[in-house]
């Protein structure tokens, strides 16, 4: 069903989340490596795009045709070399020890929390010893998770199932570090902005960012 959903909210010719890459990876990831890059959940790749100009080998991963095809064509357009996979990433095997920077921005909101902790398992062990993983999630602090409480399947704690069939998850205070805690911590911050993207009204999100080092 979220399949559907992204398909439908790409079909446009306007870019959904827009051409700029999103401040946390434009802003780290010059600390990894130039080298193998995976942006899972690539969406339009917005952040896929960026890291190809700035040389990475980036394959793209993103479970909505449509959006993965819109990117591609952008990479063609652009003289871009980048590789696209459409696929879902809770399948996707993420190769062992490749990567020197693994983006996972505003996924882990469409799968259960115990499939999000496996595919940050996986990233782990797909970073080389100096891999970044650069990440962001929604936090119990989004106007959605009061509304999802009253209205939602609650499967396993701020993991809901909506009436659509969607799964979103919504993430504690520190959640999602703790996926992440056998790495090294760089960056980590939860915080409360008001979203004015191209695609929708207005709205308030709760966040949390990380940016943590295989070492
Ligand atoms: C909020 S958008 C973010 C897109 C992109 N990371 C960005 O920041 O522009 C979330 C993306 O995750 C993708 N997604 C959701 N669940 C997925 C899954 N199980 N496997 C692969 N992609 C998924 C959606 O299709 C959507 O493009």
């Amino acid at each position: 069903m979220t399949k559907v959903t992204f398909d439908q909210k790409y079909a446009s010719n306007k870019l959904y989340w827009g051409a700029k890459p999103s401040n946390l990876v434009k802003n780290f990831a010059k600390l990894a490596k130039i080298d193998h890059a995976l942006d899972l959940g690539m969406g339009e790749g917005r952040d896929s795009i960026y890291l190809a100009k700035e040389q990475f080998k980036v394959t793209g991963v993103d479970q909505s045709e449509v959006g993965v095809e819109k990117c591609r064509k952008r990479a063609e357009k652009l003289g871009l070399k980048l590789k696209t996979v459409t696929d879902d990433v809770r399948h996707f095997k993420i190769a062992k020890n490749k990567y020197s920077l693994i983006v996972s921005s505003s996924l882990f909101q469409y799968i259960t929390k115990s499939e999000a902790h496996q595919v940050a398992s996986d990233i782990i062990a797909g970073l080389k010893k100096g891999g970044l993983i650069i990440a962001s999630v929604f936090t119990y602090d989004d106007p959605r998770y009061k509304e999802f409480k009253k209205k939602c399947n609650e499967l396993e704690p701020g993991s809901f199932l909506q009436v659509s069939g969607d799964i979103y998850s919504l993430y504690d205070c520190r959640e999602l570090m703790s996926f992440f805690d056998s790495l090294r911590l760089l960056y980590y911050t939860e915080y409360d902005y008001y979203e004015t993207h191209a695609g929708k009204g207005a709205h308030w999100h709760g966040v949390a960012e990380l940016v943590a080092k295989k070492v």
